[in-house]
């Protein structure tokens, strides 16, 4: 009895490690968990309950190749790379910027995309150039932003640095937040992707993107620093979407001009 008591010690003690090695870590499970930000068209929205968009699809294929469910948390834009380097998400998938900054606390998979810092004026505003941008803030007027994205940081970093000093910013939730501000002239200039803005001058009516670019940025997925294996999974997925074709099509399907 004693023996068999010994037996069933042992037994028990191996599948308590077996259990726990495998609750330890998020990429042993069958979901990906892609935290985003879904005010982003075309790369995240919502339509109804339904996530929609060129990330969307592209993690969708990703999860599809690692034989994995997409699970989708909408959050705030600047809780996602915390919430990837904690382990509470896989992977951080939103339109998101390769910043050195940023490459601190996470790493990146190759990139996906290519993304251009556009400015969104009210027609016939007096800002017709990025060059204007300075004078509108003289003049007392505010700049439109969501808030901890890379037109965020530009926009409120020092002159010297070419940016036009927090006090001339005004941070938003969301890009869509940013941009009523500027149709109820809250703000002179709205600064963001340049995907979002054509989207967002799409559906309101008296808005135009300013011609100069800004400045062009690549788009990645932000995964855990300790999380080398789904780093490895993730890039060998986007290479295969990638030669495939099935990249271009997503593309294509929400930026038919490209
Ligand atoms: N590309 C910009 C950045 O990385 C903006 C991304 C905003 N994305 C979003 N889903 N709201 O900072």
């Amino acid at each position: 009895m004693k023996k068999f008591i010994k037996i069933l010690c042992v037994i028990m003690s191996v599948a308590m490690v077996v259990s726990l090695a495998s609750c330890g870590s998020s990429s042993d499970d069958d979901t990906l968990t892609m935290a985003t930000n879904a005010n982003f068209p075309p790369y995240e929205y919502k339509e109804g309950e339904n996530f929609k968009g060129i990330d969307v699809e592209i993690a969708t294929a990703i999860a599809e190749k690692l034989g994995k469910k997409l699970e989708i948390a909408d959050v705030e834009f600047g809780s996602i790379i915390g919430g990837v380097q904690s382990g509470k998400y896989d992977m951080g998938m939103a339109g998101m910027t390769v910043t050195d900054e940023r490459k601190k606390s996470v790493n990146f998979s190759t990139t996906y995309a290519t993304g251009i810092q556009s400015v969104i004026v009210k027609s016939g505003s007096k800002v017709k150039s990025v060059d204007d941008i300075s004078t509108m803030v003289k003049e007392g007027g505010k700049i439109g932003v969501q808030q901890d994205t890379t037109g965020d940081i530009y926009a409120s970093d020092t002159e010297e640095n070419g940016g036009y000093g927090e006090n001339n910013v005004i941070r938003y939730k969301n890009g869509a937040d940013a941009v009523q501000a500027l149709v109820s002239d809250k703000v002179g200039c709205v600064i963001i992707d340049n995907e979002p803005a054509k989207s967002f001058v799409a559906a309101n009516k008296g808005l135009e993107i300013l011609q100069t670019e800004f400045t062009v940025e690549d788009y990645a997925i932000a995964i855990a620093k300790d999380n080398d294996d789904l780093l490895k999974d993730i890039n060998k997925a986007l290479d295969e979407l990638k030669k495939d074709g099935t990249i271009d099509k997503i593309v294509d399907k929400y930026i038919p001009s490209k």
